[in-house]
C-alpha cells in the first residue's frame, strides 16, 4: 500500500492480496464505537468517550502519518529489538500505519493493532486484523499471544502508567518476547543556545504539558523511569536508546533534514487538535486567546530560527 492513500483519510480500494473483510471486526463491539463525541468541530472516540483528548477526524490522522513517517525516518527499522517476530501488538495503532508496513513486510507475520478508535483503513493485509480495545484495560484473549508489543506516541497521554502497561504486557507475551516503546518527551530543546522565554513554540509546549496535567497526563516522557519500571516488571536485556527528532529541516544531514521536516509538517498540519483540549479544558483558555496564541506558534515554528529538538527514547529493546 502507498502511504500517500492514507493522508487526508482517503478511502482506500482494496489492493490485490488485501483482506476488505477485516472491518467486520468492528460491527462485533457494535456502531457506539462510531458515535464519535463531536466538540471544538472535531472528532473523538467514542469508545471509553473523554479518555485521550487529541481528535481522530482526517486532520489528526494526517498529523499522526508526518509524524510516523518522521521517526521512520530517523530509526529506519520498525524495531530495534534483536528478534523476528510472528505475532506482533501495535498498541494504540491510530491511522494503523506501522502495523500495514509491518505486515506488508513479513508476510508470514500476524499482526494486530489495537485502538480506542476505529479509524484503520478497511484494507488491510490478510494477516493484520485491527480491534477497538482500551490498553489500559486488561487485555483479555491476549495472553502469551504475542513475541513483539510495539507502542509508539503514547507516552503520558494514551498510557498514563507505564508500570501498569508493563505489567499487562507480561502476561500478553510469549515466554522471551520483547516489548519496544517508541516514545517522544514533547518538550522544546535547543542545539545550541537556550530557547528565548519569547518563543512562542517553547510557551507554547509548557502550557500545552500544563493543561494536559490537569486532565491527568502528560506529553512528557522520563526514559529512565520507563527503564526501571520495566527492570521492576521483570524484564531483562532493558535498553534505553536516545535520539533527537528535529523541529524542521535545520539539520544538515539530509535525513535529519527530511526527519525534521516531516514532524513540522506534523505539527504545522494539526497544532489545533493537539491543543484544544489541553488548553480549553485543562486550562480553561477561550478559544480566541488559544487562536492568537498558535498563530504566533506557527509564525515561530515557520521561522526555524532555533535549532529545536524533541528527545526521542527507544526503551525495552
Ligand atoms: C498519538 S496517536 C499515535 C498513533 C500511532 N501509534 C502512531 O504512531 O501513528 C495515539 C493513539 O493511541 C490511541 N489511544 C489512546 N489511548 C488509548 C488506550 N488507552 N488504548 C488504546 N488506544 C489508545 C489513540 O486513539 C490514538 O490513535
Amino acid at each position: 500500500m502507498d502511504t500517500n492513500d492514507l493522508i487526508r483519510g482517503a478511502p482506500s480500494e482494496p489492493d490485490s492480496g488485501y483482506d476488505n473483510e477485516t472491518s467486520s471486526l468492528y460491527t462485533s463491539i457494535g456502531s457506539s464505537i462510531l458515535d464519535y463525541e463531536e466538540t471544538y468541530g472535531r472528532s473523538y472516540h467514542a469508545f471509553k468517550r473523554g479518555r485521550y483528548p487529541l481528535p481522530n477526524d482526517a486532520i489528526e490522522q494526517d498529523r499522526m502519518i508526518y509524524h510516523h513517517q518522521s521517526i521512520h525516518t530517523l530509526l529506519r527499522r520498525w524495531w530495534l529489538s534483536p528478534c523476528q517476530p510472528t505475532h506482533i501488538l501495535d498498541v494504540g495503532t491510530g491511522t494503523g500505519l506501522w502495523a500495514i508496513e509491518v505486515a506488508d513486510e513479513i508476510s508470514n507475520a500476524q499482526v494486530t493493532g489495537i485502538d480506542l478508535s476505529p479509524i484503520q483503513p478497511n484494507a488491510t493485509p490478510p494477516n493484520l486484523f485491527f480491534e477497538v480495545m482500551d490498553a489500559e484495560d486488561e487485555l483479555n484473549g491476549f495472553e502469551e499471544a504475542f513475541d513483539l508489543i510495539h507502542t509508539q506516541f503514547m507516552n503520558g497521554i494514551s498510557i498514563r502508567t507505564w508500570q501498569h502497561f508493563y505489567k499487562q504486557a507480561i502476561t500478553s507475551l510469549l515466554p522471551g518476547g520483547w516489548v519496544e516503546n517508541h516514545e517522544i518527551d514533547f518538550s522544546c530543546l535547543c542545539e545550541d543556545a537556550e530557547v528565548p522565554p519569547e518563543n512562542a513554540f517553547g510557551r507554547w509546549i509548557k502550557l500545552w504539558n500544563d493543561g494536559l496535567e490537569k486532565l491527568g497526563m502528560t506529553g512528557r516522557c522520563n526514559a529512565i523511569i520507563m527503564e526501571g519500571q520495566l527492570r521492576e516488571e521483570g524484564f531483562i536485556n532493558v535498553t534505553v536508546e536516545s535520539y533527537r527528532v528535529p523541529v524542521g529541516a535545520w539539520p544538515k544531514d539530509d535525513e535529519y533534514k527530511k526527519a525534521g521536516s516531516l514532524f513540522l509538517e506534523g505539527l504545522l498540519s494539526d497544532l489545533s487538535g493537539l491543543s484544544l483540549k489541553a488548553f480549553l479544558d485543562g486550562l480553561h483558555w477561550s478559544r480566541a486567546d488559544l487562536e492568537l496564541l498558535l498563530l504566533e506558534v506557527r509564525r515561530d515554528l515557520q521561522k526555524c530560527e532555533l535549532h529545536c529538538y524533541m528527545p526521542l527514547y527507544v526503551t525495552g529493546i
